[in-house]
């Protein structure tokens, strides 16, 4: 079987990261983007050294040219994406009243609007070779909590819902598979941050409320966002998938 070609964004650390590796080692080719050049040249070397095939390439998903410029270079080179993991995100803690619109458009266009376009770009060769999958990240917080202090956060992510429903709709006839996962309390710099997020004690304290009763790492949402490309997967789309240990399902 050829090499199918995967690109994930935001790889260069925590689920991208681990993602990157998790499709490196079932012998994928995985084009690393990130915004973090040190970060991610690391990943794609990490690979290389277990004998996997990775580039890296910069990429800032609120920049269209350089999403563009990455996929179109991958479609000269390889024929075609097979795999788009739109995962780069942030999540910055804002109180209402200081949320302004740049502050608001900044989040939603890295976790949002970031995601439709890496689609956009990789989408016109997928559907002329009728095939691909894609899988976006939304988030616990997108699906079923809200996040105080964090309301532009969880519009993103309840944003990439819609966005993977709608996509799924619109590219299915062509082959196309569309789903999203949506993480819970995962151990990354994201949920360590003490500004952001939850940082390292509250995080660790969240463990006895999980019915799996551990904080989730990485490779957890890694693997599921694997099967989601696989053709174990072929009849799903337009779904977004809790990888939050049961934390959501639990009764009190
Ligand atoms: N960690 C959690 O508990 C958790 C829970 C739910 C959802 N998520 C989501 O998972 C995804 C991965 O987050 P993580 O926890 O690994 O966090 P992380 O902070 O470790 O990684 C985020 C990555 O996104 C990259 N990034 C940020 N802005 C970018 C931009 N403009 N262009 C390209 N890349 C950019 C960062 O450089 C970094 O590599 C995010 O979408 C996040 O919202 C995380």
């Amino acid at each position: 079987m050829a090499k199918r070609i995967v690109i994930v964004s935001g790889a260069g650390i925590g689920i991208g990261r681990a993602t990157a590796m998790a499709f490196a080692r079932q012998g994928d080719m995985v084009y690393v983007t990130d915004i973090l050049d040190a970060e991610g040249n690391a990943v794609a070397e990490a690979i290389r050294a277990e004998g996997g095939e990775a580039v890296f390439r910069k990429l800032d998903v609120t920049r269209t040219d350089e999403v563009d410029a990455v996929i179109a270079e991958i479609d000269r080179e390889h024929g075609g994406v097979d795999v788009v993991v739109a995962n780069a995100g942030i999540a910055h803690r804002v109180p209402l009243a200081e949320l302004t619109d740049d502050k608001w458009d900044t989040t939603l266009d890295i976790d949002l609007k970031g995601v439709f376009r890496m689609v956009r770009a990789a989408a016109p060769r997928m559907r002329e070779r009728r095939k691909g999958a894609v899988i976006a990240v939304s988030s616990i917080s997108g699906m079923s909590y809200g996040w105080a202090e964090h309301v532009q956060y969880s519009a993103a992510k309840a944003g990439i819902l819609g966005l993977v429903r709608g996509l799924a709709a619109e590219l299915g006839s062509d082959g196309i598979r569309v789903n999203g996962v949506a993480p819970g309390f995962i151990r990354t710099a994201q949920s360590l941050s003490e500004q952001h997020s939850l940082g390292a004690a509250k995080l660790a304290a969240q463990a006895p409320s999980i019915p799996l009763g551990r904080i989730g790492e990485p490779e957890d949402v890694a693997d599921v966002i694997v099967f989601l490309a696989s053709d174990g997967a072929r009849y799903i789309s337009g779904q977004t998938i809790l990888v939050d240990g049961g934390l959501t399902i639990r009764q009190g």
